[in-house]
């Protein structure tokens, strides 16, 4: 008798030490690095480039097609004009043919001459100083920060060019920030670099997601620059779908993501006009909501904070990104938070004054300060509405349509509004 109870108890411990036990080998890593849902989370980052590009194969032999019989041959390939809406896998796409390129290619492979790559970002560097700096470091010359002319760094460009027997494929991301800033000085001498040069060749190729970009340049550059031309289309819901199953299956341990939550960020970012930057962003910030909660799963309600999340990221950002007077018509918004129904503009204008005395400043007049509300209801950080007040006519009703923490870490980044922060705490200044 008391061997079958010790049989029993030793079949139940078994048993109960099973249902402990993780059913995969995925799910016992899991637990073991800490609860992660993660797997590799930098497969989620912007700038990684996927070994494939789901629904831009096409463009990828596009691109391929233009430039590979020319570099086979040792002949320069045309420039290429790219542009297309915000995340359609523009950069993506250009840095994963380049790569291809610069290993198959880098040393000959076989054909007359040596092919050299490099990609440039014109929003980091937009200035014609920063472009050439980032050209010579790319062909290993050494280049002060300042200091030099931008004559003198681009003839240490064409002379290190020119010292081999090589192709050149410069691609410029970005570009529109670099003629927006600096104007289309140096595409017009890139353009027309070839015929200084005696050994070797440069292509370009452009890339913008501003489609008025052309309308910048001068005609000549234009059409230099668009020898030939690429469309990026936005994605729709079902792209958008596959690229994140894709990207998923690389960044999350398998089984952690709820059914439904990919279809929910791919369908929004397809309304988004078609952004894949956005659906993943959307899925790594879900990601971590659910992480950082010790959740099992993601769910669609991770989804939806997610965006919450974001847009709160992008308020303070634009908040940040405002110019002096319009973060104090703000601040004297949020200030007159507890009026129903909203803040009149004369009242707010009473308010901005007395703030932007407090800090030894001359304020802009009324009539400027409904101009900032109707650009702040615009960009979306408030809501005015014109209500009709009988025989006294109608007047604008301003509320606020940002939360408090976004708009006080959107404000501490001003030297001048912080001191209302930081001496009166979170926004506790009394009207
Ligand atoms: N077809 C795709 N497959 C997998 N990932 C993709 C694809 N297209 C885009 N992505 C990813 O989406 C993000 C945005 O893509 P990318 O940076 O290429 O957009 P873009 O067109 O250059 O946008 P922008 O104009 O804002 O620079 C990147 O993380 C990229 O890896
Ligand atoms: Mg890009």
């Amino acid at each position: 008798m008391p061997v079958q109870w010790l049989d029993r108890l030793i079949f139940y411990y078994f048993h109960w030490k099973a249902c402990l036990m993780p059913t995969t080998l995925d799910e016992l890593l899991r637990r073991l690095m800490k609860n992660s849902l993660f797997r590799d989370r930098e497969k989620l980052r912007p700038d990684y480039v996927p070994d494939t590009l789901p629904h831009r194969e096409g463009h990828i032999t596009q691109l391929a097609q233009i430039l590979l019989p020319p570099i086979i041959r040792g002949a320069r390939p045309s420039n290429v004009f790219i542009y297309g809406y915000t995340g359609t896998g523009k950069t993506a796409v250009t840095r994963y043919v380049l790569n291809w390129i610069a290993s198959r290619f880098g040393d000959g492979g076989g054909t007359p001459r040596k092919v050299m790559t490099a990609m440039v970002n014109c929003s980091n560097n937009d200035t014609n100083y920063r472009v050439l700096r980032a050209l010579n470091v790319s062909l290993g010359v050494r280049v002060p920060f300042t200091g030099l002319s931008v004559a003198e760094l681009y003839e240490r460009f064409k002379r290190k060019l020119d010292s081999g027997d090589t192709i050149m494929i410069v691609a410029l991301d970005e570009i529109d920030s670099l003629v927006k800033k600096s104007g289309d000085e140096l595409l017009y001498k890139l353009t027309r670099i070839n015929s200084e040069l005696t050994k070797a060749r440069l292509s370009l190729i452009g890339i913008t997601n501003d489609l008025n970009f052309r309308d910048y340049l001068d005609a000549r550059v234009r059409s230099s620059l668009g020898e030939e031309e690429l469309v990026f289309q936005p994605y729709n819901a079902d792209e958008l779908r596959d690229i994140l199953e894709h990207r998923a299956k690389l960044a999350f341990y398998p089984g952690v993501i709820e059914d439904g939550v990919i279809p929910l960020c791919a369908h929004l970012a397809a309304r988004e006009h078609g952004d894949a930057r956005r659906a993943l962003d959307l899925l790594r910030v879900a990601g971590e909501i659910a992480e950082r909660e010790g959740a099992e799963k993601i769910t669609i309600e991770h989804v939806k904070r997610a965006v919450l999340e974001i847009e709160r990221d992008k308020a303070v950002e634009l908040i940040r990104t405002l110019p002096f007077h319009s973060k104090a018509v703000l601040m004297a918004i949020y200030l007159l938070r507890d009026r129903p129904g909203g803040a009149t503009t004369g009242e707010i204008y009473e308010v901005y004054t007395k703030l932007v005395r407090g800090i030894g400043l001359d304020p802009v007049t009324q009539r400027r300060v409904s101009d900032i509300i109707s650009e702040l209801d615009v960009v979306g950080l408030v809501q005015a509405r014109l209500l009709s007040r009988g025989r006294y006519g109608r007047t604008k009703y301003v509320s606020l349509r940002v939360g408090e923490r976004a708009l006080t870490e959107g404000l501490r980044g001003d030297e001048l509004l912080r001191g209302y922060l930081d001496r009166r705490g979170a926004l506790g200044f009394r009207v």
